[in-house]
C-alpha cells in the first residue's frame, strides 16, 4: 500500500471482529507513531493499552457513553496521554508562541494519525473518540500528575466497510498569495 492509497482509504470504523490484536502489531504501530513529527522533537505522546473486556465496558458505560456502540465491539483501546509543558515551551516554563499549550494538541494530533495510518496498514480498523469524561477517566487510568488524557483510539479487525464521508475540495481548501 503506498501512502496516497493508505491515507485515502483509511477510514473511521466503529464495529469491529473479536481477533484480538497481536502485541507485535500495537507495537510496530507505537513505534511508527513515534516517528511523527513534533514541537523540537518533545515527542510528549504516550498510550496506554486497555484490552480487557470488563475495562473497556466499564469506560463504555462510566465515562464514555457517547461512544458506547463502538467500544462495545473494540478489542483493544488505546488512551493517547500528553506529557504537560513540553510541547509549545521554551526551558524556563514560558510559552515560545502565542499558542501556548496549544502546540500539544497538534503533536499528538499528527502522532494520532500516524497511529492510524500504521494501523490501517497492518489490516487494523481505528477511531479517534473525543467525547468522553476526561477528569474522571484519567483518575480510573491512573493518568501520572505530569500527563494528561487526550483521545481514545479504539482499535481493531474491522467487522464494516464505511464509505468516506464527503470531502471538501482543494478550491475550497486552498488559496494562494502571490
Ligand atoms: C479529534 C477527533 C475526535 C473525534 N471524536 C469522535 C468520537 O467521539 N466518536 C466517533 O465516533 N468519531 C469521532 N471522530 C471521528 C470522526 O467523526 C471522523 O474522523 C470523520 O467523520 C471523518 O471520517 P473518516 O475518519 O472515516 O475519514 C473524531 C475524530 C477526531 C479527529
Amino acid at each position: 500500500m503506498n501512502t496516497t492509497e493508505c491515507i485515502m482509504t483509511r477510514r473511521s470504523v466503529r464495529k469491529f471482529t473479536a481477533q484480538p490484536v497481536p502485541h507485535d502489531i500495537l507495537e510496530d504501530i507505537i513505534a511508527a507513531a513515534a516517528y511523527a513529527p513534533s514541537w523540537k522533537n518533545t515527542q510528549i505522546s504516550r498510550y496506554i493499552a486497555i484490552e480487557g473486556r470488563q475495562a473497556i465496558d466499564d469506560i463504555a458505560t462510566h465515562y464514555a457513553s457517547f461512544n458506547k456502540q463502538t467500544l462495545s465491539t473494540a478489542p483493544l483501546l488505546i488512551a493517547q496521554c500528553c506529557v504537560k509543558k513540553r510541547s509549545g515551551y521554551e526551558r524556563d516554563g514560558s510559552f515560545t508562541t502565542d499558542r501556548g499549550d496549544g502546540w500539544q494538541m497538534y503533536d499528538c494530533g499528527i502522532a494520532a494519525q500516524t497511529l492510524c495510518l500504521s494501523a490501517h496498514e497492518h489490516g487494523l480498523g481505528t477511531v479517534i473518540m473525543g467525547i468522553f469524561d476526561r477528569g474522571a477517566l484519567e483518575a480510573y487510568l491512573n493518568v501520572p500528575e505530569d500527563q494528561e488524557l487526550v483521545a481514545l483510539i479504539a482499535v481493531g479487525y474491522p467487522d464494516e466497510t464505511p464509505n468516506a464521508p464527503r470531502r471538501k475540495t482543494v478550491t475550497d481548501l486552498l488559496t494562494y498569495v502571490k
